[in-house]
């Protein structure tokens, strides 16, 4: 039975992630690890910094982990407040759980990229698998090395690293964690809350997103994939579906009529600008039969019922 060690558990993935590991393979087999302290029982749990290589090497030791889902990170928009920061929380993480990973001879490890690590040069629609990769964000060149990384480790030591282009993801379970896509869920809080909602990006920016169940069924079932059928040894695009700032505040309105939304572009716009618009993952569907499920009316009317559940819940 696989032993898996999550990073950055409490985050926005890893805390729709954590669970459904538990599902497959029982609660007491997947280990959350943060830096931050959770507020609820997770199931095991260390709180431990990664770029501190002794507490990490202890934690894979103390816990027989033969897998590694390695998330934690400092995001795209919180990257730019102070970059050699990001760089240090990303790199030496990185560069920890992949040294210590060819020591312990732990073999299957996933690592999620982004589309930030596109820049401007990229082209912005369709932008295919193999492409100019020139980031301009600390964030995206983080990504960039980090995939340099997995084809290192793969040819090198004959890792089983696999690793996915995550789109800006939709949930209502975390919240997201300083990324540049965050007004996309940001909205739909204040749309139950305030009816009033100041969008950080005007109302034409078209990025791709994904609702998280959609993003967490397809990491699992990339983690499945039959290894001689993954032909991507740096990451994988990985899309779902693309639309404008104005076309979701449209969409929520069919629900919340009276929703009021602002354009107010500030520092992130200029990030936003230099991603992909559409993302071209025919890769994924044919290696691994990667399909997505939310589209835009039915990721809206999920998000508007699970987060008034949760309102309700908060409330009571
Ligand atoms: N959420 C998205 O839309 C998105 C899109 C593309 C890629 N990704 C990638 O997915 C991964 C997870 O993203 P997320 O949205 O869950 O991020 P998040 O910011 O919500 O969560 C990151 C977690 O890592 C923890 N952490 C930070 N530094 C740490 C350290 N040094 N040691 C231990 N824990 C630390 C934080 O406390 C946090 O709980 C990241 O690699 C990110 O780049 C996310």
């Amino acid at each position: 039975m696989s032993k898996i060690l999550v990073t950055g558990s409490l985050g926005q993935i890893g805390s729709e992630l954590v669970p459904a590991l538990q599902k497959k393979v029982g609660k007491d087999n997947v280990v959350g690890l943060d830096i931050r302290e959770p507020k609820e029982d997770i199931g095991p749990f260390v709180n431990q910094n990664t770029t501190e290589r002794e507490g990490l090497k202890a934690v894979l030791k103390d816990n027989d982990i033969t897998q590694i889902y390695h998330l934690c990170s400092i995001l795209s928009a919180k990257g730019e407040l102070r970059p050699w920061q990001a760089w240090h929380v990303n790199m030496d993480s990185m560069r920890n759980v992949l040294a210590l990973a060819v020591d312990m001879d732990i073999k299957k490890i996933f690592w999620p990229s982004s589309i930030a690590v596109f820049g401007p040069t990229s082209p912005r629609n369709n932008t295919p698998q193999k492409t100019i990769i020139e980031p301009t964000t600390m964030y995206g060149v983080t990504k960039m090395a980090g995939e340099g990384l997995c084809n290192y480790y793969f040819h090198k030591y004959g890792m089983d690293i696999r690793s996915l282009r995550y789109p800006g993801l939709i949930s209502y379970k975390a919240p997201p964690g300083g990324g540049t896509t965050d007004y996309a869920v940001a909205v739909f809080y204040e749309a139950l809350k305030s009816k009033n909602y100041s969008c950080f990006v005007s109302k034409d920016t078209v990025l791709p997103m994904m609702y998280m169940d959609d993003a967490i069924r397809g990491t699992l079932e990339l983690m499945e994939a039959d290894k001689s059928k993954l032909s991507v040894k740096t990451s994988y695009n990985m899309s779902a579906l693309s639309f404008s700032a104005e076309d979701l505040t449209k969409e929520i309105q069919k629900h919340v009529p009276d929703l009021k939304v602002t354009y107010e572009p500030d520092e992130r716009q200029k990030i936003a600008d230099s991603w992909p618009q559409v993302i071209d993952d025919s890769r994924a569907r044919k290696d691994w039969d990667w399909k997505h499920e939310f589209d835009l009316p039915k990721l809206t009317k999920v998000m508007l019922e699970k987060l008034g559940e949760k309102f309700a819940k908060e409330k009571s």
